[in-house]
């Protein structure tokens, strides 16, 4: 699946100003933004001095993932919010994103923090899957449009829809999910499916009212189901590509 080996791999955190520049090239070329959309090397710096960080993988002394986090609050809690998790295209589907995430994870457990929040496009099959089934997040909080239409071809060009990812660090779901042992099970209350063709459907001007319609289907479906109380626990995919969110209600009393 995988095109370059990534076992070599080293993640650790990053301070330098040089690597700060590295991680700003990194998102231009992974996003393709235009440099209004784009996040300065200010901010990276100012995310790592103020509580949040900024994580690399590099491959010998090339950057080739990054994240970026900083720290938010809510109801008089500290939380981790997760701004972007990159990793450069050949380096893919080889557990790269997952070993960041996890490594984010030490890093602010080390630090006080329980809770690490990220959005994420609920239209994004794979992200999805990493999310909810590899990493045990979840998600009950659905942001209509939230950055306005993007310059990022990623994005198509539709509503920037998010799902909100909540990862709970130390939850009984996280800490089965992280040691691989079976998924908590829970009663699954409603199913919302995503095509396989949805990233065809985005790419051409001529398709993109299909991909229009399932996202305007799938927010009506996430608003309702969040409104009557359900989360998002699980994800399947099939054998085709589709995925599949499922919702039921979260047992764990995480909530701030
Ligand atoms: C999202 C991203 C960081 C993930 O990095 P990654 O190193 O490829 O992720 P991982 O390999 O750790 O995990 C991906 C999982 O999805 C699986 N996967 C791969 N292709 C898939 C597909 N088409 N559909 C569903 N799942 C898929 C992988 O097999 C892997 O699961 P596994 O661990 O069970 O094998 C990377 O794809 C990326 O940079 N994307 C562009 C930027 C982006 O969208 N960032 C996230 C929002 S900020």
């Amino acid at each position: 699946m995988t095109g370059a080996a990534t076992s070599d791999v080293t993640i650790r955190k990053c301070d330098a100003l040089a690597e700060m520049q590295a991680c700003f090239a990194l998102q231009k070329e992974v996003w393709k933004f235009s440099d209004t959309d784009l996040i300065p090397v200010r901010m990276f710096v100012v995310a790592s001095k103020i509580g949040g960080h900024v994580i690399g993988a590099f491959a010998e002394r090339d950057l080739i993932g990054f994240a970026l986090a900083i720290p938010g609050m809510r109801n008089g809690h500290c939380y981790l919010h997760s701004h972007m998790l990159a990793v450069r295209q050949q380096y893919r589907n080889a557990g790269l994103g997952r070993r960041m995430k996890l490594f984010q994870r030490q890093d602010a457990l080390a630090r006080g923090f329980e809770l690490m929040e990220w959005t994420f496009d609920p239209l994004e099959i794979k992200n999805s899957y990493l999310n909810i089934e590899r990493l045990g997040a979840i998600a009950r909080r659905y942001n209509v449009n939230q950055y306005g239409i993007t310059s990022s071809p990623l994005q198509g060009g539709l509503p920037t829809d998010r799902l909100v990812a909540e990862w709970w660090m130390k939850s009984e779901r996280v800490e089965a999910v992280l040691a691989d042992a079976p998924p908590t099970k829970f009663e699954c209350r409603a199913r919302i499916a995503v095509p396989a063709e949805i990233y065809e459907w985005k790419a051409e001007k001529t398709t993109r009212a299909q991909a229009l319609a399932v996202q305007a289907n799938n927010r009506e479906r996430f608003t309702t189901a969040f409104a009557e109380g359900l989360s998002v626990l699980g994800y399947e995919r099939d054998e085709r590509g589709n995925g599949r969110f499922l919702l039921g209600e979260w047992d764990e009393p995480w909530r701030y």
